[in-house]
């Protein structure tokens, strides 16, 4: 099993990185005490698929099979399924001395790690990633939080887990989208840290494509620790983390412009190739690298323009409103090589209105 840590002072946590822990969880959880008693939270989908074998795992290790669950998907992420798993902890008589267990996406994990911040005042929380895209991001880090119409992700906190479980067997029932969600965020790592990894990405494709373990475990290991690093050196995004945005920029825009159509993944792989492009008539990347990311992203089976059909003004639009805009000026994230970035809202219109296209 591989390891990698989140240096936080005396919140620091460890990531354990393997295949087929899900069954010893039970009896790694009872040991290291986080809680008396333990609630597992997933999702419907996620429960039928590996709630058993977890709870199973439990009751081996002596400790009561408790579990809560709601409807899968992000139509659930809101404030009013975080009162309803409240209220149901309450009834189960959970306390301070207990803790929660996140096993599933993202969705999962921002539900789960936000009730654990507020439930009593805040209690333990594991985090036991069941996408791609939670196992290289969302669970690490600790931003908590649920949607409100108003905005996604409007409502949250910062909250770190205690431990992050990653069991790359897991992946197996996972579907092609959701492992392309994955991808785009794995790519992005590559261009704006590491320009090695990135040349792993591009030599190991079929390999990563295919599912191979080894070289998943590679590819999640670096990408956590990468991870690891920026939130270690920023918890709460003053400046250096926001260089994980890189490809958020125009990809949350693209996003909303399609009204959520657009998953995620594919919104940012869009993203990622638009940045790339402005870099280069900003004069700060070489058109071969920009070439390269493109290559890549498309190499994943990602999208590398934005759809024709979405309107460019509003797509505009969604860049000067965006949570991370300063009055009205979106920033942007954009590779000076493959593995290095730069942050800048000093960028010329007429060239994001070509890169839009
Ligand atoms: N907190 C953060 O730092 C952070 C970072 C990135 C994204 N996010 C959030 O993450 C969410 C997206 O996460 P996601 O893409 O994992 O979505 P998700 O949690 O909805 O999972 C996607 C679907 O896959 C199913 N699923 C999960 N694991 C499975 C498995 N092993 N096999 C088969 N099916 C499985 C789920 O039931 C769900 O239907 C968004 O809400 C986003 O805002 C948070
Ligand atoms: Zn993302």
């Amino acid at each position: 099993m591989d390891k990698v840590v989140v240096g936080l002072g005396e919140r620091a946590y460890e990531i354990s990185i393997g295949s087929g822990q899900l069954e010893a969880l039970g009896g790694e959880l009872a040991r290291r005490a986080y809680g008396k008693r333990y609630v597992l939270v997933a999702d419907d989908r996620v429960a039928e698929l590996y709630g058993a074998r977890v709870l199973d795992g439990f009751a081996r290790a002596g400790l009561p099979p408790l579990s809560v669950t709601f409807p899968h998907g992000e139509a659930s992420k809101n404030l009013s399924t975080v009162e309803n798993l409240a209220r149901e902890l309450a009834r189960l008589g959970v306390d301070r001395g207990d803790a929660l267990v996140a096993l599933g996406g993202g969705v999962t994990g921002d539900i789960c790690g936000f009730l654990a911040a507020i439930y009593m005042r805040g209690i333990p929380f594991v985090q036991v990633p069941t996408t791609l895209l939670a196992q290289v991001d969302s669970s690490v880090g600790g931003k908590t939080g649920v949607d409100i119409p108003e905005g996604k992700n409007l409502v949250g906190c910062f909250y770190q887990p205690r431990w992050v479980v990653i069991d790359l067997k897991v992946l197996n029932s996972l579907d092609d989208t959701e492992m392309k969600n994955g991808f785009a965020e794995i790519i992005k790592y590559g261009v704006i840290r590491d320009g090695e990894f990135f040349a792993l990405l591009e030599r190991e494709r079929e390999a990563v494509l295919g599912r191979k373990h080894e070289v998943l475990s590679t590819v999640i290991q670096r990408c956590c620790a990468i991870k690891a690093e920026v939130v270690a050196a920023d918890e709460r995004e003053g400046d250096q983390r926001r260089i994980l945005n890189f490809g958020h920029t125009i990809g949350h825009a693209v996003e909303a412009a399609s009204r959520f159509a657009i998953a995620h993944g594919h919104a940012v792989a869009m993203g990622m190739v638009a940045a790339a492009e402005l870099a280069v008539l900003e004069g700060l990347l070489p058109k071969e690298e920009a070439a390269r990311i493109r290559d890549l992203v498309e190499g994943y089976g990602l999208p590398v323009t934005i759809p024709p059909g979405l309107d460019r003004q509003e797509i505009k639009g969604f860049l000067r409103t965006d949570k991370k805009a300063v009055a009205g000026r979106p920033f942007f994230v954009l590779p000076t090589s493959i593995g290095k970035v730069v942050i800048t809202d000093q960028v010329e219109e007429r060239f994001i209105d070509q890169v839009l296209g």
